[in-house]
């Protein structure tokens, strides 16, 4: 397959930065993944002979396995190092346990860290290209490529559309990463959320905020509801669960302000009844939330794709 997309960094470590033709670029070459998935057709010498190693310091199940499924499709050969059985636990620091993965001569190293900013950290100490799926509260660049996918394959496009992204926001990883790209793709982004989960001066990141989900949800084209992070909240910013679901909840009384075709997304994992109600997330004239998981597959592909070439070129 042909590499259509412009010259980019030797990593993908973030959305912000990057410019409407490389981010166009990157959802052409996964859309037709996309459909080489579909048919069955994929092209599997294309990594031929390349190391991808998955390094994941959190949980995960749809960005790790699609990862590896990616890589697989493409011939490469993919280790998943499990770090809970990895000499992490003896007290290797996460550079010197990169430096022994860069000394195997690994070329793509896919890292998921609880600190912001551990897989730049990397990216400078190592020869592999390194993408970062994950990091902190920072970014989560290729669920925004995923969730953008999605959205460009039922409206065509990017640009005025209006998209709400509800919930924790404080604590979303993926918030950061989809207001970046939406922004410079030009939609409009709303963020809804209480208070005490919306951060201060979010405005600035060129977003409108909302605190009332009926308000935010009016005439929207899709709606990102996020997850929940009560494993990162040092304190109880929400008085309790249920509490939390009617005021903020996706059901679908709420879903009736957004337009009647609107898109109902989550990146998963979903907390069914916390943040999102089963009938709207199993609801299959709005919900494109399997999809998503589909498009995680192919735009995975596009990215280790692009940056194996480049780092083959470079
Ligand atoms: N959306 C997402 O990152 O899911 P996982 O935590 O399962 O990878």
């Amino acid at each position: 397959m042909g590499c259509r997309v412009p010259p980019t960094d030797r990593h993908l470590l973030a959305i912000e930065g990057m410019h409407p033709p490389q981010i166009a670029a990157l959802l052409d070459l996964a859309e037709s993944y996309a459909l080489l998935n579909r048919s069955g057709k994929t092209p599997r010498d294309r990594l031929r002979g390349r190391t991808l190693i998955n390094l994941f310091f959190e949980d995960s199940t749809r960005t790790r396995t699609s990862f590896e499924l990616a890589g697989k499709r493409l011939g490469a050969d993919v280790i998943n190092m499990q770090v809970s059985a990895s000499s992490v636990n003896k007290g290797e620091t996460l550079l010197d346990t990169a430096a022994t993965l860069n000394a195997m001569n690994c070329d793509l190293l896919v890292v998921r860290h609880a600190a912001s900013g551990a897989p730049a950290l990397l990216a400078r100490k190592v020869e592999a290209a390194v993408i970062n799926a994950g990091d902190g509260t920072h970014e989560h660049p290729t669920q925004a490529l995923l969730d953008a996918l999605t959205i460009r394959r039922h409206r065509g496009g990017l640009e005025g559309l209006t998209i709400a992204i509800c919930g924790d926001v404080l604590h979303s990883r993926v918030a950061r990463s989809n207001i970046f790209l939406l922004t410079t793709m030009g939609s409009r982004v709303r963020v809804i959320g209480p208070p005490t989960l919306i951060p201060s001066q979010i405005d600035r990141l060129g977003v409108e905020v909302f605190h009332d989900m009926a308000a935010g949800l009016r005439g929207t084209d899709a709606v990102m509801m996020l997850r929940l992070q009560q494993e990162r909240m040092a304190r109880g910013l929400v008085p309790s669960a249920r509490e939390y679901f009617r005021f903020y909840g996706l059901d679908a009384e709420k879903l009736a302000h957004a337009r009647p075709d609107a898109l109902v997304m989550h990146p998963g994992p979903m907390n069914r009844g916390v943040e999102i109600a089963s009938a709207v997330a199993d609801d299959p004239r709005h919900s494109v939330i399997r999809e998503q998981v589909e498009m995680g597959v192919a735009v995975r592909m596009a990215v280790l794709d692009v940056l194996a070439q480049a780092g083959a070129n470079g």
